[in-house]
């Protein structure tokens, strides 16, 4: 695992958007998985400027997000899908057919769940993942307990998930109570796992991920079992690690010959 830390939140959404374009520039229809919240917008604002300056293009990339709230209709504005359309899609020009969200909707949620990992295989995976983590160690929505080996399913939300989401809604209450998310063995199978941090809330869950046991009460320590995993988060995030001066200086003096991406 590559730990990355940096001094700002922007710098975060800099580097991070730097390896995703790095993955387009070279296969221009990759895929790429989409995570929501607030932890990527950095990263999609970062990939916007670069859009815009002609540097890259996602005209024919390919996207899964790696969530979606059951409860809710497609048009309401907090809907992955809604979220995914407005921060994603547009801004940074993918066609709007390659890019997928779970169905909540689904009348047999069980078979819609199957077909979404089923459509990212046939996709040929996901080339780069991106992730946030919740304040629990939650990566997508796989609630601590969640197994290593779980799949595209149904998840019910923790409490302080729905707590930490409500700022996106009226009131706790119009919080969905249950979600479809990619499954932990689901994300392992990407090709390159890349998970920013920024803030001080986050720093607990950093680190139980990135220097605690392999845990499943940790869905985020899952990132320990994948051969091309970064973590890029600012200092707030970065405080309970342990490890942090070996971290800045392996970064600050990597050989141009080290770098895999
Ligand atoms: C969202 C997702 C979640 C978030 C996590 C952090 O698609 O999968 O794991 O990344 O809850 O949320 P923020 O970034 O809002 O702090």
């Amino acid at each position: 695992m590559e730990v990355i830390i940096l001094p700002t939140p922007d710098e975060v959404g800099r580097v991070a958007a730097a390896k995703i374009a790095a993955v387009v520039r070279k296969k221009p229809s990759a895929v790429i998985g989409l995570a929501t919240g607030s932890s990527p917008r950095g990263i999609y604002a970062d990939l916007r400027r670069r859009v815009e300056a002609g540097e890259v293009s996602f005209a024919e990339a390919h996207g899964f997000a790696l969530d979606e709230y059951i409860g809710i209709p497609l048009e309401h504005p907090e809907s992955y899908a809604s979220v995914i359309d407005r921060d994603v899609v547009k801004p940074l020009g993918f066609a709007s057919d390659r890019v997928h969200v779970p169905n909540g909707r689904a009348a047999i949620p069980a078979v819609a769940a199957n077909e979404y990992d089923t459509a990212i295989r046939l996709a040929g995976g996901v080339d780069v993942q991106v992730l946030g983590i919740g304040t629990n160690g939650h990566i997508g929505f796989n609630e601590p307990t969640s197994s290593f080996a779980s799949r595209t399913r149904i998840k019910t939300l923790a409490p302080s998930t729905r707590e930490a989401n409500a700022r996106f809604f009226d009131s706790i209450d119009d919080v969905p109570t249950h979600c479809m998310t990619q499954g932990l063995g689901t994300i392992l199978e990407a090709g390159m796992l890349l998970l920013v941090a920024q803030g001080s809330l986050k720093a607990d869950a950093v680190a139980a991920a990135v220097e605690g046991p392999l845990s499943s009460f940790v869905p985020g320590s899952a990132l320990q079992l994948h051969e091309h995993a970064i973590v890029v988060v600012d200092e707030a995030a970065a405080a309970d690690l342990q490890l942090s001066s070996y971290y800045r200086s392996t970064y600050e003096n990597k050989p141009e010959w080290q770098h895999v991406a």
